[in-house]
């Protein structure tokens, strides 16, 4: 399970960003009972329904907070839960580990009546500065997995509404230091981006190494001052919502 590798130090790192909760809530409606699949450490479990978290890793398990929702070990693909049981399922930012992520979203559909879904589209992941001037190796990782586009077809989405990122976002999604490029020279930063962590760690290096230069001569700010005077950008992350939404 590599996030029983990745997903050391996931906690720190991957910090729950309000304005997202906000929006996964909006989608989650009504649902009092919510099985949170590919649960991690239940960033975005709401309050005050009932959770079940579904996790394959005890890494990822062992970093969920005291008093958080209870977790089973097991995989999207096969979840160890009967027809419709729950008002509601949500997966966030974890379809594109999924080993067979049709065979996942079907599961979604037989245990829960409504679906919310967070992805991205893995075309504009591709496309930020980072990899494309930097470490271009990261998008054959990234094309090569589900986009957002291929999720909502697949769950025949009612829904698909665009979360830009943020200047100060709080959760450390790969894209999320869009206009701190300093932090990707943090390597507590990389570790808990899992497009990083899976790139080969040579390629990595040596883009880090020319972002480190052209942060001193200011080459970067140059040629990204227009990205400096946004307050939020469009990475691709899409929430997908179906079924009695
Ligand atoms: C980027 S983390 C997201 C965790 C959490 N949903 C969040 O938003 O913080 C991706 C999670 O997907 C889990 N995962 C990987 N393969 C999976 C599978 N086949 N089924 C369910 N979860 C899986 C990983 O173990 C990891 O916890």
């Amino acid at each position: 399970m590599i996030y029983d590798e990745i997903g050391t130090g996931y906690a720190l790192g991957r910090r729950t960003d309000p304005r997202w909760m906000k929006a996964i809530v909006a989608a989650l409606g009504d649902a009092r009972s919510i099985v949170d699949v590919g649960a991690g450490t239940g960033s975005y479990e709401p309050a005050g329904r009932t959770v079940l978290a579904v996790e394959p890793s005890g890494e990822m398990i062992r970093q969920r907070p005291h008093g958080a929702a209870p977790a089973v070990r097991a995989v999207a693909e096969a979840l160890p839960i009967g027809d419709n049981t729950f008002d509601a399922a949500l997966a966030v930012l974890t379809v594109h580990h999924w080993t067979d992520w049709r065979r996942g979203l079907a599961e979604l559909r037989r245990t829960a009546p409504r679906r919310v879904v967070l992805a991205y589209d893995t075309q504009l992941h591709a496309e930020f500065w980072f990899v494309r001037e930097y470490v271009p190796e990261i998008a054959d990782l990234e094309l090569g997995r589900p986009s957002a586009p291929d999720i909502a077809n697949e769950l025949g989405a009612d829904s698909v509404t665009p979360l830009p990122l943020p200047w100060d976002f709080t959760d450390g999604v790969f894209p999320a230091y869009w206009r701190r490029p300093a932090a990707y020279l943090d390597p507590r930063v990389r570790r808990s981006c899992s497009a990083l962590a899976q790139t080969d760690p040579d390629a990595v290096e040596r883009g880090v190494r020319r972002l480190r230069e052209d942060l001193e001569t200011g080459r970067w700010h140059d040629n990204h001052r227009d990205l400096l005077e946004l307050g939020h950008w469009d990475a691709g992350f899409r929430l997908i919502c179906s079924g009695a939404c």
